[in-house]
């Protein structure tokens, strides 16, 4: 097959990154007290931009400003205005969404097919669906004037900056809340673009407040004595922290955390489409994604054909440039996540799994990663119970449809899972005893703005999206509270 291709480049003008950003408090953008980071483009290792970060007296601030938000116009203001609001912030990031996705390939690394495609139009329909809950929260099923918590810290990780950033602000604002954001200090710059869009939305001061920089930042919201709700995506370790940290305070938490996805391909599946949803639920956005399918298990009887279906079609992904409309796999967000995920490779090979690799080219530099699967991996091996979280599926095979099952919740996480079977009543027996927020039929990683998302286990607890994402914002009187 001739993989030759013209490359088709965005140009990265379009996003007009600007030497430097500063923190979005108040209603304003001000420096902040910490030291400056920078942000680098993946794809090439250069400097993208610099950023001011926030102090812990700028947290306070922040805070101050999202509390004098809430008591005055947001808390005054009917559900239908509030929607207007969301609706605006909507359209703008629709308006601006070639700016965005260039962006955000820019600051996080990923194919610009991808942010173009799927992490911009979803933070759009983000805005848009919880646009119209903002007047509706009579009609969630929480009683029939459920009321907002307060001011909410947010902190979110750097594999779908500008998405995360929209999946916590547009519920929080919805249900009448204020926020403080933080975004994760590699990815901090499409966070301030939309800081620059609320701004442009009229949104009053305060209302939201977006607060770059690293870990102390984030923990200086999230512990914050005024902040009554708190929504974390990022590291399972952290999660442990924040949540023992909030333990007794009152606090409500939505924690957001890893994944080890198990994608279950039984021998009567239509084994074509499956190879695309296994691929798509790996190499999607470099396998740096919670609810990957970072386990692939086959049925025995298939297990060999499937494999060779597999590696073919992972033989054709393009690996490379992010800017380029052809690339299917982009680079890994930071040299941490390299190092983190060719470590985890060398220790798959140590144990014994066999590795196969893809054999495309790599850029000489940025942090590329080829398309890597373990082919016959064992339960206790590490590659098959750690997050790998970069672009490598671990193989496991599997005869009957209760070994699949032990298998796949033979894990200490439980956000994903992908049943593949022409057979009905076999999909809906494996998605009742599989332990997994979310249970794909026949698909994988689909996303809708009107799906509660969310785990079991060490993948953490609450739910984004749909009536028990909104629930998360408003008080309910449940055990969400710490
Ligand atoms: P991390 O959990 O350290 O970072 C996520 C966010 O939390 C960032 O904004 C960070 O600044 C903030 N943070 C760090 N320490 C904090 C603290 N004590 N209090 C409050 N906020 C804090 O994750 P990291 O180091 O970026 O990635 C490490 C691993 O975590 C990845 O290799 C991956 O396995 C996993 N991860 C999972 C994500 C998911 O979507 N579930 C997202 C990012 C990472």
């Amino acid at each position: 097959m001739d993989l030759t291709y013209a490359p088709a480049l965005e140009s990265a003008a379009i996003a007009a990154i600007k030497p430097r950003y500063q923190l979005f408090l108040d209603g304003a953008f001000v420096d902040g007290g910490g030291d400056d980071l920078t942000s680098v483009n993946p794809a090439t290792g250069e400097t993208l931009t610099t950023v001011s970060t926030a102090s812990a007296a700028d947290v306070d601030r922040a805070v101050a400003a999202a509390r004098r938000a809430y008591d005055g116009p947001w808390s005054r203001m009917g559900g239908a205005e509030r929607g207007k609001y969301l609706f605006r912030i909507a359209r703008a990031i629709a308006e601006r969404s070639r700016e965005l996705a260039v962006a955000e390939t820019l600051d996080n690394g990923k194919p610009i097919r991808e942010t173009r495609d799927f992490d911009v139009p979803t933070a759009a329909q983000h805005f848009f669906h919880h646009a119209g809950w903002a007047d509706k929260l009579g009609h969630l099923g929480l009683g029939p004037a459920p009321r907002p918590l307060g001011v909410a810290g947010q902190v979110i990780p750097w594999n779908f900056p500008l998405l995360m950033a929209a999946w916590k602000i547009a519920p929080a604002l919805a249900a009448g809340n204020t926020v403080v954001l933080k975004p994760a200090e590699t990815t901090p710059v499409t966070a301030l673009i939309l800081a620059e869009i609320l701004a442009d939305a009229d949104l009053p001061p305060g209302v939201v407040n977006i607060l770059p920089g690293a870990g102390d930042v984030g923990s200086a919201i999230v512990n914050h004595a005024g902040v009554d709700k708190v929504a974390f995506t990022g590291s399972t370790p952290v999660g442990k922290r924040i949540q023992s940290e909030l333990a007794g305070t009152g606090k409500k938490l939505t924690l957001e955390l890893g994944g080890k996805g198990a994608n279950i391909v039984f021998a009567d599946a239509a084994i074509d489409q499956a190879v695309e949803g296994i691929v798509s639920g790996i190499f999607f956005n470099q396998g740096q994604v919670c609810c990957a399918g970072s386990r692939l298990l086959v049925q025995e009887s298939v297990a060999e054909e499937f494999l060779e279906k597999l590696k073919r079609r992972v033989e054709t992904l393009r690996v490379g440039e992010p800017l380029d409309k052809n690339t299917d796999v982009g680079a890994l967000n930071s040299q941490m996540q390299y190092d983190k995920v060719t470590g985890l490779v060398e220790v798959g090979a140590e144990e014994g799994a066999g590795v196969w690799t893809s054999s495309c080219a790599l850029p000489e530099r940025g942090w590329f990663v080829a398309p890597t699967v373990f082919t016959d991996a064992t339960a206790s091996m590490r590659v098959a119970r750690e997050e790998i979280f970069g672009p490598v599926l671990t193989t496991l095979t599997f005869r009957t449809p209760e070994e699949a099952l032990a298998k796949a919740n033979n894990t200490p996480y439980g956000l994903s899972a992908g049943v593949w079977t022409e057979k009905g009543s076999r999909a809906m027996g494996m998605a009742a005893g599989l332990k997994a927020g979310v249970v794909w039929d026949n698909t994988f990683n689909k996303f809708d703005p009107t799906a509660s998302f969310g785990g079991y286990g060490e993948s953490g607890f609450g739910r984004e999206g749909g009536t028990a994402g909104m629930a998360a914002y408003l008080d309910t009187d449940d055990e969400g509270a710490l």
